[in-house]
Order: C-alpha cells, then structure tokens, then sequence
C-alpha cells in the first residue's frame, strides 16, 4: 500500500482537461458490445474499473481495439457480439467495479441457455446485489448469489417485462433492468424514487432502443416516480463517440480551487448532464465563487468549462432528490463544509453505506483524523465548519474517492495529510496527482 504525503498548498492556478467519465465509459463499451457491428469510443477512460469492462467484453467474445492512448483515455474499437451473442468459458472478474457487475448481469440474465460467472473484490463481494438479483429474478432470470453478493452465477433464462419501482435510487439497478429488457417479451418499466443518471437512456436511444422516459413531475398523477420504459430490441448499433469529461472527477480539482487561498482553477470538458450536476447547485448554495460556461456536446450529453475560485462558503443542507444528482460527491461536500461557516448536514444518504466503502464511516473517519468536527449519523453526517483542518492520516480503505478526498483535505490543511492507500485513486482517476500538480500543488 502506497503512502502519499499532499502538504499545505500555495495558491492553484491554471487548468486541466477532466479525466473521461466512467459512468459514461462503462456504458458506452457495454452498448458497443451488445452491438452488431463496430463502434469507436473515443477519449475511453483508462483507469482500472473501465479497463475491467473491456476486460469483460472481450471474455464474452467482443473485439477490442486499443488505437491510441494520449494520456488518461483510451481511443477504441469494439466489435459488437450482438444482444443475443455473448458466451462466456471462464468466471468474469470485475475487479472493483459496481457499475460493471451490475450492468452486465441485466445483458447475461437474458441469455438463454448460457451460464456465466461474476465476482470481484472484496469490495465488490460486500455490496448488495439483491437490489439487481430480486427484480430480475421477477423477470425470470435465474441468479444465485452468496448471501445477497456476489459472486454471482447467471443461468440465462427467458425473460419477461415487468413494471418495477426501485426501492433505492440507483441508476446502476435501472440500467441492469433496461438491459433485461432489451432481451424480454413485452415492455419493461422501471420506477425510480428520485431521478438518478440518465447516462443509459441516452445511449440506448442513440443506439437505437425504443425508450421512454416520464420525468417525476410530469406524470398526471402528481408527485410519482420518473418512469423508463424499454422495448424489447432485435439490434443495437451505438454510433461512434467521444466520451465527455467527469465532473465526479472534476470535483476533486474544484473542491482544491475553492479551498486553498489565492486559487483559480478551471477544469474544462466536463460532462453537465443535468442528472449530474448536484454538485453544482450545492455549491451555489454555499456561495462558492464557481463559473459554468456550456461549451456544446458529446455522446448526447452537455459539456462545458467549469471555474473555481476560493473564497468563504457557508453550511448548507443536502437532502432529498438532490442525494442521487450528487452522490458521489457527498465526500466532498462534508470536506467544504469544514470550512464553511455554520453546520453542513447531509441526510437522506444511506446509499452512501453501500459504495466502494461504507462512505458515511469512512468520511468520518478520515476527516475525523484530520482535525475535523464531523458526526456520523445513520444517513449521513453533520459538520461544523471550524475554519481549518489540521492535517494528520487519513486511510483510503482501498476507495478511490477517499484517497483523493484526503489529498485535497491536506493541500488545504494546516500542517498537510498522508494518504494511506493512495494508489486507490486508479481506480477513477489515474491522472489525479499529475493534473493537481499541474496546478500547482
Ligand atoms: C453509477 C451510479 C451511482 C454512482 C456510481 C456510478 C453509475 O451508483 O454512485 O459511482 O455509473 O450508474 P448507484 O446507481 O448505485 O447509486
């Protein structure tokens, strides 16, 4: 395990193009792969969960070709197998990837008369997969998994549409059963409590999918879930892309802009997905000195420059439908707060237990270390901006936004903070420590 020390910063200044998206990545390689025929991804993140997919696309007889690497992505070309097509000889490992384990399950679960096996790290084998396991088997598939986790074993089976509402708000569980559907007799609608990422929707329409989406609001009956409904698909062909920037990612450099004295950070080409931009009404709300300009589109997503320059933040609350628009960031959103004047909650954030890491424990934890006055609570956590941090260790826990929430934590502490586990940052964001100190830090 790497030990890495980020000591108190001077001002940062300049700019960075942001790391590709990895949600969009993971699709945009599984879509490709569901295709007939070739499709080219350009700007493909090249971290170690999205080498994981290629991985496991390519166990499952797609082609892939790498053509060029210029730095942090990937130019590739993926030769589909075909919705019915993918057959798998030996188990698929996910590494460290969620988003992979349980996207891919959706495709397998429909193919009939074929059996795979998925498992991952340890990690991967204490998340819950019930949430995927359950609506799919009601769809007729047939998954095992130890004790609610994975592994998993998939024996494909005929599958058919069902209306499910989700009981959590997880764009990872509404793509798994959009990509049943594809592969079901009948129409298949998925409910979710709260908008979450429409990253799926978007590439599965471009690719060709008949899909329908009511957002919450616009439902006759008043305040209900947004609605997605697939059709079953005979054919997918995604068409070439360039995937947009990261702002999960991009967080990480604005969070240091705002917070080391004298900075002006831009950090441009990242993804504005309105499904994504939580972040970015939280920061307002804590009067953060932010400029978001919309510079135009990739992969049917907007894309712009966003500027983060410091200055006093007050607390705020996070709470509610803004918990998913947000939710990798919520980390962060407690680093702030502990320079933010007053009390920052963040509630409604259970989900935050179940991710690379037990979030809620390990914010806590870490920042606890480094002097902050955070309390855990059952679905979040409280924050009393103090101003400062001290610095001290934090340890990653193997969960790449930990490790890189300990790295802006000590560039802007007073004494600076090692990072236990640093090298956890790969798993997102390999360019992270070149692009901070390309900021100067
Ligand atoms: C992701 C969705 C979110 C997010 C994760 C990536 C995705 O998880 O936390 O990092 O790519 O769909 P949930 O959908 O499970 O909340």
């Amino acid at each position: 395990m790497a030990r890495r020390r980020f000591v108190p910063a001077s001002a940062l200044t300049g700019a960075v193009v942001a790391p590709a998206d990895k949600s969009i990545s993971h699709r945009a390689a599984l879509i490709a792969a569901m295709g007939d025929g070739a499709c080219r991804i350009s700007r493909y993140l090249d971290a170690a969960d999205t080498r994981s997919t290629l991985g496991a696309i390519e166990s499952l007889g797609a082609a892939v070709r790498v053509d060029g690497d210029p730095g942090g992505s990937l130019s590739i070309e993926i030769e589909g197998v075909g919705l019915r097509g993918p057959r798998a000889s030996a188990p698929i490992d996910v590494g460290n990837a969620g988003t992979l384990i349980r996207l891919i399950t959706g495709w397998l679960a429909g193919q009939e008369g074929r059996s795979f096996e998925l498992d991952g790290d340890d990690s991967i084998r204490a998340r819950p997969m019930g949430r995927i396991a359950d609506p799919l088997t009601e769809m007729g598939a047939r998954i095992a998994t130890r004790d609610g986790s994975a592994p998993l074993r998939v024996e494909g089976a005929a599958l058919a549409g069902i209306d499910h509402t989700l009981a959590v708000a997880s764009a990872q569980a509404k793509s798994c059963l959009l990509f049943a559907g594809l592969l079901a007799e009948g129409s298949t609608t998925v409910r979710e409590p709260q908008p979450t990422r429409d990253h799926t929707e978007r590439m599965l329409k471009a690719a060709g999918a008949s899909i329908d989406s009511v957002p919450r609001t616009a439902l006759p009956t008043g305040p209900s879930p947004a609605a997605v409904t697939v059709e079953p698909a005979e054919r997918l062909a995604l068409p070439d892309l360039t995937v947009p920037g990261d702002l999960s990612s991009a967080a990480f450099q604005i969070a240091a802009g705002l917070l080391v004295p004298g900075s002006a950070v831009r950090v441009e080409g990242v993804g504005l997905n309105p499904t994504r931009v939580g972040l970015l009404g939280v920061l307002n709300r804590m009067g953060a000195r932010i400029e978001v300009e919309e510079t135009g589109w990739q992969a049917g997503e907007p894309v712009g420059s966003i500027t983060a320059r410091h200055g006093e933040l007050r607390a705020t609350r996070v709470s509610g439908s803004e918990v998913p628009l947000a939710i990798d960031e919520l980390p962060l959103v407690a680093l702030l707060g502990c320079f933010a004047e007053g009390e920052t909650t963040v509630a409604d954030a259970q989900e935050l237990r179940h991710k690379e890491s037990d979030r809620i424990a390990t914010v806590v934890e870490g920042l606890g270390a480094v002097g902050a006055e955070i309390e855990a609570t059952d679905d979040g956590f409280v924050v009393s901006g103090t101003g400062s941090l001290v610095g001290g260790t934090i340890e990653s826990a193997g969960d790449h936004r930990i490790a890189m929430l300990g790295a802006v934590a000590g560039l802007a502490s007073d004494r600076g903070v090692d990072v236990d586990g640093i090298e956890a940052a790969e798993v997102s964001y390999p360019g992270f420590e070149s692009d901070l100190a390309a900021l100067g830090a």
